[in-house]
């Protein structure tokens, strides 16, 4: 099989291509990836010598360019997951999110429909977020029949981008699949989101800002459990289905910030770091709970996580820790200008 894999170098395409090139020499894959500011070379550095992976750098927003990848690379299946991800940056730039997540996702529908003639069984797996179906109240659960509530620039262009993939089954019967995944967290995510800023912050003795009065809930999944669902459902999934996933540990952030707070002082030694906690000013429009009801998912494919949020924080927060040089370069920016002298600039 060929595998085509957008945006392979950010968090989760990466841990998604680390979980499954080295051990898939029969498939060959390609990342396509615009190499931004979320994303690390060093993501996919161990990828890099084996012949099964290959990597171009693109932005989707150029059509052409994604015309050119697609029908040279002819993929069967396709893992979309390249996106502009942080809803704290699409408050302030909400035009770069319609750019990728929208213009991009319908640039890659199209360049597939293209190449994809009917004799073939291939693939199109969008790789969504629970953020598309809004807040919800106290009680209660998204599931894939909750209606489309978006409150964020970011998660309306993943909406949009959902809808998109819906219009190209319905009008063309491109084999999509959609799937809706709750927060994730792990190794290699950008230090801009909840877990790994407070991870950092508490390594370092700077405040740790919480939104509000950090009641807000979210359901937080280990990386590598939605990559394996991913998997699942490429694999085995109905073609024209969309599946929930969730980690089905929804908690309050303060909770979560706590437990970071309890781990890192017993990492470092030290008798408490809840003083770092600061109430901040809350997110404009902050969707106040985040749940999944997985249960499509957890019987027609048998999935379930296969960690605690325990052990997955754990993993996340060792990681981090044993990885300083690769926190250095993603936070400095130097690795930026590199990008730009080594590829020139993604067009
Ligand atoms: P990320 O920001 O870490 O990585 C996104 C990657 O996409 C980066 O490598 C970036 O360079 C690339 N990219 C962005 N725009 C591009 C473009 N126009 N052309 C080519 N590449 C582009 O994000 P992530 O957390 O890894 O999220 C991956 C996908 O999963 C996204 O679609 C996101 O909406 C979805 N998702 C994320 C979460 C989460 O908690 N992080 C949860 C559910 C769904
Ligand atoms: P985030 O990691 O940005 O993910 P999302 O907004 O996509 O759910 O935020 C997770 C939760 O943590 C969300 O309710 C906002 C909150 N939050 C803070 O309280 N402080 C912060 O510094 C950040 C980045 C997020």
């Amino acid at each position: 099989m060929r595998i085509l894999v957008t945006g392979g170098s950010g968090f989760i395409g990466s841990a998604f291509l680390n979980r499954y090139v080295p051990n898939n020499s029969q498939h060959q894959f390609l990342n396509i990836d615009k190499l931004g500011y979320a994303s690390h070379p060093l993501n996919t550095a161990e990828l890099e010598s084996l012949s099964n992976y290959s990597f171009a750098r693109a932005d989707l927003a150029s059509f052409e360019r994604v015309q050119e990848l697609v029908t040279a690379f002819e993929p069967d299946r396709v893992f979309h997951f390249a996106a502009e991800s942080h809803v704290d940056r699409s408050i302030r730039a909400p035009l770069e999110f319609v750019q990728s997540n929208v213009l991009g996702t319908a640039n890659l529908l199209e360049a597939c429909r293209q190449i994809w003639d009917g004799d073939q069984q291939p693939v199109f797996l969008s790789v969504s977020t629970d953020e598309v179906f809004g807040s919800l109240g106290e009680s209660g659960a998204f599931s894939e029949t909750t209606p489309y509530d978006p409150h964020s620039p970011y998660s309306a262009s993943k909406a949009s981008a959902d809808h998109f993939c819906r219009a190209y089954y319905d009008t063309f019967k491109l084999p999509v699949k959609i799937t809706n995944c709750s927060n994730n967290y792990g190794p290699r995510q950008f230090p801009e989101k909840l877990i790994p800023l407070m991870i950092l912050n508490a390594m370092e003795d700077k405040p740790l800002p919480v939104y509000g009065e950090g009641l807000n809930v979210r359901d937080w999944l280990f990386v590598d459990d939605h990559c394996e669902a991913l998997w699942q459902v490429a694999e085995r999934g109905r073609v024209g289905e969309t599946y929930c996933i969730g980690g089905g540990h929804d908690v309050p952030n303060i909770e979560i910030v706590r437990g970071i707070t309890k781990l890192m002082s017993e990492r470092r030694g030290v008798a408490s770091l809840d003083h770092l906690i600061t109430f901040v000013k809350d997110r404009p429009g902050h969707d106040f709970r985040y749940a999944i009801d997985s249960s499509k998912l957890r019987t027609e494919l048998g999935w379930k996580p296969s960690c605690t949020f325990e052990e997955g924080l754990a993993r996340t927060m060792d990681w981090y820790l044993g990885n300083p040089e690769w926190v250095r370069q993603v936070r400095s920016g130097e690795y930026q200008q590199w990008i730009e002298s080594h590829y020139g600039v993604a067009h």
